[in-house]
């Protein structure tokens, strides 16, 4: 795994959007994997400036999302098709009907895991970019979860509903659910992009580059991928043994 140590969350964010800017130069119809949460926004927003000056274009990528709550609307501000537009795809020229995000309607649930699982099986991301959770979780693949699972329903862990708390007005209204790509597929990427920042990350970063490798800390399995960068900030990168 290369590691990147960026002097803060900018520099973070322009070394992350800029491995995808060339990517993309090279390949116009490039499959991206996106992700939610804090750590990808400023990586977006470099997106976005290159979009703006013309150096890429989206008309051509297909996405996939890794996670969504359920329980949630689409219109919902902490839904993350919702944050997917709002952080990005409003800002871009992607074909709408380009974008895969798993769905969190109750309803339909198995029936739209394994339509997503389908499309996720017939196409392989290029790039897809991932944050850590501070127990470890990558998308919302919670510790204890199987290497080998594809897209799934899981029950959010205590601490993860509370990391996420601060997007909502109260804890009784994070979700308890949520379905998420499973660890299998994200390990089928061609490139991974791993990004921690915040001291908050220092921690779940020191465990993923010196732990052992168990299901007990997902994040372990990313050491095995053959073309996986990590990209920290200092804060992160704080409690490693050898910087
Ligand atoms: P964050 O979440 O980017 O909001 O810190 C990362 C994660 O839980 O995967």
């Amino acid at each position: 795994m290369k590691v990147y140590i960026a002097k803060n969350y900018d520099e973070l964010s322009k070394i992350s959007a800029s491995i995808i800017i060339e990517d993309m130069k090279a390949k116009n119809d490039i499959i991206l994997g996106f992700a939610t949460g804090s750590t990808p926004i400023g990586t977006y927003q470099n997106l976005i400036a290159a979009y703006d000056a013309g150096e890429i274009s989206f008309k051509n990528v297909t996405s996939f999302n890794l996670d969504e709550y359920i329980g949630l609307p689409r219109a919902h501000e902490q839904s993350y098709n919702y944050f997917m537009h709002e952080q990005l795809f409003n800002h871009i020229n992607i074909d709408e009907n380009n974008i895969n995000i798993p769905c969190g309607d109750p309803a339909n649930i198995e029936e739209n895991i394994k339509k997503y699982q389908e499309k996720l099986d017939s196409n392989v991301i290029d790039i897809q970019i991932l944050g850590i959770g501070s127990n470890g979780h990558i998308a919302f693949n919670e510790p204890g979860t199987s290497f080998s699972s594809n897209t799934h329903v899981i029950r959010l862990d205590e601490g993860t509903r509370q990391d996420n708390k601060r997007f909502f007005n109260d804890i009784s209204e994070v979700p308890k659910e949520a379905v998420t790509m499973g660890i299998k597929d994200i390990m089928s990427a061609k490139k991974l992009i791993i990004l921690a920042n915040g001291k908050n990350k220092a921690n779940a970063v020191k465990e993923l580059l010196e732990g052992e490798k168990t299901e007990a800390f997902p994040a372990s399995i990313l050491l095995d991928h053959e073309n996986a960068v990590l990209i920290v900030d200092e804060d992160a990168a704080s409690l490693l043994e050898d910087i």
